[in-house]
């Protein structure tokens, strides 16, 4: 009988201590060890009282047999309920935390623009593909001939110095210019000709104006009877559509070894309509590129018969057109990748 009271009394001492461990739990993996300190079979509380069963006089087996496993049971259905409470509540918690106000306004996104070289390039194309040009890509690395012995500018010719040339070898060099496009058009095709020649060209180069690397623009036109006139006819449309209606154009006479004879376009100022201001430095005019009737020897080096056809030629440089378009004071803003600078324009 007072056997049987100490069990009680113990059992009743491991109800007690459950109960109470239980009640301050608050996570699941501490909730596991204590499920494991009384339930293990080897280690837990319960487990130990289990292994002792092979020490209780046979008749006393059966009852504490049978309460050690209710107290099992119970337990067992303690700590079922203690994991199902605290999943509860990491769950509730869960959802605070990542809750989410679908009443807030979103982050601005601010969706990126073109660069403005990219963007006169684009438009400049739109202009040219609109009176009939193709498109010819050709490579930035060319050898000495394309950029200038066929453009009729010989080894020793003084012009070679007017473009402070990167050379990659004693052959082969960066162009220097777009009019290397030329060549190669002519010298695989026939005429009627009309190409729009885009991309990057390198020079030694280096101030407020002018870059080490920059993007030309080359147009070529060969086909019987092409004169002067036509190419002053189709840059006052070219100068109408890109800077206004009432824009025109005026050629100076100039030299390239590759036209002749060779000019250089002004535009009337945009900004004061002629009257002089700071953009065309009081003149009434902007340089804007270079042009000309293309030079005889050319046609020539690339096998066109120079008495039955004529061309004209221009070069457009386009960092030159963007900073005069959108007031651009410094070339350097176009290669700087200032976030601040590059999206003011669209
Ligand atoms: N290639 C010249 C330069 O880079 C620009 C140029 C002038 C191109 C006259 C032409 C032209 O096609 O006819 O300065």
């Amino acid at each position: 009988m007072a056997e049987q009271n100490g069990l009680r009394d113990r059992l009743e001492a491991i109800r007690d201590e459950i109960r109470q461990s239980v009640r301050g739990m608050d996570s699941s993996k501490a909730a596991y060890d204590l499920r494991k300190s009384f339930l293990d079979s080897k280690k837990g509380k319960i487990g130990q009282l289990m292994k002792e069963m092979k020490n209780i006089p046979a008749e006393q087996r059966a009852e504490y047999g049978k309460s050690v496993n209710e107290l099992k049971n119970w337990a067992q259905e303690r700590f079922d309920e203690l994991d199902r409470s605290l999943k509860e509540k990491e769950m509730q918690l869960r959802y605070e935390s990542e809750k989410i106000d679908v009443t807030m306004p979103a982050v601005k996104m601010r969706p990126g623009n073109l660069h403005p070289v990219t963007l006169v390039r684009e438009e400049l194309i739109d202009i040219f593909a609109g009176m009939g040009f193709e498109i010819f890509e050709g490579s930035e690395v060319e050898n000495d001939y394309y950029n200038f012995t066929a453009l009729n500018t010989p080894q020793d010719h003084p012009a070679r110095d007017m473009q402070d040339t990167f050379y990659l070898s004693k052959e082969f060099l960066l162009r220097t210019q777009t009019s290397s496009g030329q060549i190669h058009v002519m010298e695989n095709s026939k005429p009627p000709i009309k190409i729009l020649s885009p991309g990057k060209v390198f020079r030694s180069d280096d101030d407020a104006t002018h870059s080490p690397m920059f993007s030309q623009m080359e147009g070529l036109v060969v086909d019987e009877g092409i004169t002067l006139g036509d190419l002053k006819g189709m840059l006052d449309l070219f100068v109408q559509k890109i800077f206004g209606e009432q824009t025109t154009t005026r050629l100076r006479p100039s030299y390239f070894p590759f036209t002749e004879p060779s000019v250089e376009v002004d535009v009337s100022c945009f900004s004061c309509g002629g009257a002089g201001c700071s953009l065309c430095k009081g003149t009434g005019w902007i340089e804007v590129l270079g042009a000309g009737v293309v030079n005889r020897k050319v046609l020539e080096n690339c096998g066109i018969d120079p008495d039955r056809y004529s061309g004209f030629a221009f070069g457009i440089g386009l960092e030159r057109i963007a900073m005069l378009r959108y007031g651009i004071p410094n070339i350097k803003l176009l290669f700087e990748s200032d976030i601040k600078v590059l999206k003011q324009f669209y």
